[in-house]
């Protein structure tokens, strides 16, 4: 027998086929299934082919005639392709195979199997070679006792994190506290967990701390969704009833749909104290969704809170000092006051339906309506809704319209701006808000009331002819879009509309 066959055959045995196949099956398999873990393959690979090549050194060795030496490198190899091969299995069965079921341990159980694989392994190998594997025991256990002792926090903190994986107290993407630092868990590491925080910081605390001290798990309760009670407080006077506050507040918020903010639990607002200040003090608490977006969902929150109290000229409450600073100047408020009437004259002079009017009229106008702000995102007027008793200037932001028909299907029928009104419709006729009126941006409005404006239609009956001609035409754009929705009969010509408009007008407001 020459050189070469003696050296094949030591070196290729009657499993090596079955191995050859099943390492190229298992990495082809995880080549195209796990991308992301492609560097963790090629390096498994790699060891796995300088394994191949040291058993064929071994293999020359043999042939050579240094048989003892050969015996050792190659069982030292097949122990190493060995380990090359249970990473494999590991890789498939925790990446791919687990997974397929819907079961994803945490990475550490993975990582904890094959190491007691790899240790099995060993161990049956050696006890092939003929090795005696008691005393072998024996003495890791003397070197185990004095590396644990040595290494105690090391270990403390790796079966921390053992710990901490097995019973899933935290998971990657948590929210949690610690003392005053908050964040999200990012990586779970055998020694530390990494936590971003929301000040762009990247904490790391070491398992056994978390293991030893309590710690909070934000928003998190078994079997619900993430959110996260939030509260926003505020102050209000005395004078206010607080039923009214509350009704005011939760109307509003519930009305409105804010990003981040849960729909159940719904947000609530309640009376958590008097003050001796002389204001009662409130609290609006919700549930937040998204655990990174605290301070501006609270931003807009207060917003929300404050856009509502100011539409019902309910006031904030301040500090006694600055309220005598104002009360005490009077001349200061009247020539404020002055000041509000005059910009409020020159806004509605603006509005076209108002051109026409004098300086008197528009005066006293000015001076009876009131202002309301709205929010993104508040419903300003809601379509079938009885209670329809103003109508609104817009005097900055943009809001849309939006029709329903009786089925249910809504369409957007267009948007108005600054300088445009609406809720004209009800408030001239008497008919239920005929769509609904949704707050686009922030918005600043004028709203006038009927008994104003019957007064403005006294004074100029011509302005009762011009609005027919719009309410008709709105009339008409809302009939042609229901008739779209399937819903409706063919609409009424405008000139007859607007003659049956111009009479419900002038009978609603009793005019000749
Ligand atoms: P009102 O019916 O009181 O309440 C809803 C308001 O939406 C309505 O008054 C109009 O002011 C406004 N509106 C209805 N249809 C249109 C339209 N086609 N274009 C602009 N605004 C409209």
């Amino acid at each position: 027998m020459n050189f070469w066959d003696n050296t094949i055959r030591y070196f290729w045995r009657e499993e090596s086929f079955a191995v050859l196949t099943m390492v190229v099956c298992i990495a082809v398999l995880l080549f195209h299934v796990r991308k992301e873990d492609r560097k963790t393959l090629f390096n498994t690979l790699a060891f796995f082919a300088a394994c191949l090549v040291g058993q064929f050194v071994s293999s020359l060795l043999h042939t050579l005639e240094f048989t003892r030496a050969a015996d050792v490198f190659h069982e030292m190899f097949i122990i190493g392709s060995g380990i090359a091969v249970i990473r494999l299995w590991g890789e498939l069965i925790f990446r791919i195979v687990l997974p397929l079921v819907r079961l994803s341990p945490p990475r550490i159980t993975e990582d904890i199997i094959v190491i007691i694989a790899y240790v099995a392994w060993g161990m049956v190998r050696l006890r092939y070679a003929g090795l005696d594997l008691g005393s072998i025991v024996a003495s890791t256990a003397v070197i185990t006792a004095v590396l644990a002792f040595s290494m105690q926090d090391t270990l403390g903190n790796i079966l921390g994190g053992v710990a901490l994986q097995l019973d899933n107290s935290v998971e990657i993407g948590d929210w949690i506290k610690v003392d005053d630092i908050s964040g999200k868990v990012v990586d779970i590491r055998w020694r530390s967990i990494l936590v971003e925080t929301r000040n762009w910081e990247t904490v790391v605390f070491p398992n056994s701390q978390l293991m030893k001290n309590k710690f909070v798990v934000l928003g998190r309760r078994i079997d619900q969704p993430v959110q996260w009670r939030r509260w926003v407080w505020f102050n209000v006077g005395m004078e206010t009833l607080p039923s009214r506050v509350i009704k005011v507040v939760e109307e509003s918020i519930l009305q409105t749909s804010i990003s981040n903010v849960a729909k159940d639990p719904q947000p609530s607002c309640i009376l958590m104290d008097f003050d001796n200040k002389g204001y009662a003090r409130y609290a609006l608490r919700y549930w937040l969704t998204d655990l990174a977006n605290d301070d501006p969902t609270d931003a807009m929150i207060r917003w929300h809170v404050m856009t509502a109290l100011q539409r019902e000229n309910i006031r904030l409450a301040v500090e006694e000092r600055s309220i005598h600073i104002t009360k005490g100047n009077e001349r200061y408020e009247e020539k404020g006051v002055s000041q509000e009437i005059l910009l409020r004259m020159k806004t509605l002079r603006r509005v076209e339906l108002f051109s026409q009017m004098t300086n008197e009229e528009l005066r006293t106008l000015a001076e009876r309506l009131r202002y309301v702000p709205f929010s993104r995102g508040n419903i300003i007027t809601r379509q079938g809704d009885l209670k329809s008793h103003w109508l609104y200037v817009i005097i900055n932001g943009e809001v849309e319209v939006h029709l329903e028909s009786p089925e249910g299907m809504k369409r957007l029928i267009g948007s108005l701006g600054k300088g445009n009104f609406f809720g004209e419709m009800g408030l001239m006729t008497g008919a239920p808000r005929s769509a609904t009126v949704i707050a686009k941006t922030d918005v600043e409005c004028y709203r006038l009331d009927k008994e104003m404006f019957e007064e403005i239609l006294r004074a100029r009956p011509a302005i009762a002819e011009e609005m027919a001609h719009l309410l008709a035409s709105r009339r008409a754009e809302l009939d042609s879009a229901l008739l779209d929705m399937g819903a409706g009969s063919r609409p009424v010509a405008i000139s007859q509309r607007r003659t049956e408009i111009l009479a419900t007008i002038r009978r609603f407001f009793g005019l000749a």
